[in-house]
């Protein structure tokens, strides 16, 4: 095992009805600036709730952040926070408003002249301006973790950040707010979670027993409720199992002490920057094909996931190394994803060269647990996910 370090501040208020608690978070005089997604939480009763807990603070909303937020809406939100002096930020939605706010948090206090530069340059945020969570769909963890991702339309890209300075201060999670998602939004956070887990697990053995089977139990329970909470999101146990198992997949604790590998991720983004296509549904295209193209080097793993995780018991090693990527792509076929490029977009012909070309730009030229993945590789991975 890896010598490691583990910090997780955030605090989480799991359950029904914990909205009730919201106030205690935020410091009394605090001048907030609440922020929010398209409109689903003025549908399902989220917004009337937190507006009822906050009526005795001094309170500002910037509403329609996007799906992917983007880079020059949220300049308007920072305009506001720093012409109003807001001390306190409350995110209400999923990982594009939390990931919105942290980006926001990180520019507040941000000193240099640009902020994308927070992203283009990998600056780490060691201090941002406060904020708390009300989360409105498992998915990314980004309610428990101090990542965030940011698109910016003009350079037609998808950058991350973080730091210590961005996990969420609190985070409120209560399962009924799955009830009102949609088919698409659900299965999006199934993959997603399950994803996080894969690139955190599907490496090499590293003699980390505890870690592998915290992942191993993340993807069993996930399996387990996927049925379920997708025929009925209004039961509440399962959406209850969905939604910590989201949380857990990417509060950090999983990846403690391991090799991680987080190339779907990077070429993932790519495709939503490209394309638009859901972040999840990119990392569905892009999962066999990364793993049958670094099967030697993933064998071992891929093998005791099929094992352990689906119960393949017969065959050699490769046979049920195989399995488990078999496996992987029919679970994101039962959630209804598609797992090629071509079933998203007609013209893809030139994906491969566009991606592996912005790689060698930015200088990533070693991706995954090994750093041995070049920008040409990524080319031969996303070719074979057309
Ligand atoms: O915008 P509204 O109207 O609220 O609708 C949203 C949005 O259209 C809707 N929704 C959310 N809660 C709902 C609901 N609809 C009905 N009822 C509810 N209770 O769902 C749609 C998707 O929301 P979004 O926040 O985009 O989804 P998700 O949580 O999957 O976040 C995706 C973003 O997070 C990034 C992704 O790249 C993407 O930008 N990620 C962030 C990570 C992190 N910070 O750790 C890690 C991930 O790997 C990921 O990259
Ligand atoms: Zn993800």
């Amino acid at each position: 095992m890896q010598n490691f370090e583990f910090k997780n501040p955030t605090k989480i208020i799991f359950g029904k009805g914990q909205m009730q608690k919201l106030a205690e978070e935020i410091p009394s005089g605090a001048k907030i600036l609440m922020t929010y997604g398209g409109g689903s939480i003025k549908k399902n009763g989220i917004y009337e709730s937190v507006k009822e807990a906050l009526k005795d603070y001094e309170l500002i909303e910037f509403g329609g952040i996007p799906a992917n937020p983007e880079y020059a809406g949220l300049l308007e939100a920072l305009e506001i926070i720093k012409k109003e002096n807001i001390t306190y930020m409350l995110a209400v939605g999923g990982g594009s408003v939390i990931d919105a706010t942290k980006f926001l948090s990180s520019a507040a206090l941000f000193e240099g002249e640009e902020p994308w530069d927070i992203l283009a340059k990998k600056i780490r945020t060691e201090k941002g301006l406060p904020f708390g969570t009300v989360l409105t769909i498992p998915a990314t963890g980004s309610e428990s973790n101090s990542g965030s991702v940011i698109s910016n339309k003009i350079t037609k890209e998808k950058l991350s950040m973080g730091g210590p300075g961005l996990f969420p201060q609190f985070s409120i999670l209560d399962p009924t707010v799955v009830k009102s998602l949609p088919q698409r939004q659900i299965a999006n956070g199934i993959a997603d979670a399950f994803t996080h887990v894969l690139e955190q697990y599907m490496t090499y053995p590293a003699d980390a027993y505890l870690q592998d089977r915290f992942a191993e139990s993340i993807l069993q329970t996930l399996i387990e409720v996927a049925p379920r909470v997708m025929q009925d999101p209004g039961d509440y146990n399962a959406a209850a199992n969905f939604m910590w198992s989201c949380t857990m997949a990417l509060n950090g604790l999983i990846q403690k002490g391991v090799p991680t590998d987080w190339a779907i991720h990077a070429m993932g983004h790519e495709l939503t920057a490209l394309y638009g296509i859901d972040h999840a549904r990119t990392l569905a295209i892009l999962t066999s094909s990364h793993y049958q193209y670094n099967f030697e080097k993933k064998k071992a793993k891929l093998a005791q996931y099929a094992e352990r995780v689906w119960g393949v018991a017969q065959g050699s090693e490769g046979e049920k190394a195989n399995a488990g990527i078999q496996k992987t792509d029919e679970f994101f076929h039962s959630l209804g994803i598609e797992t090629k490029l071509s079933a998203y977009v007609d013209d893809y012909s030139k994906t491969a060269q566009e991606i592996a070309a912005r790689f060698t730009d930015r200088g990533w030229l070693g991706l995954g647990e090994h750093k041995d993945i070049s920008p040409e590789d990524v080319k031969k991975i996303v070719e074979s996910a057309y």
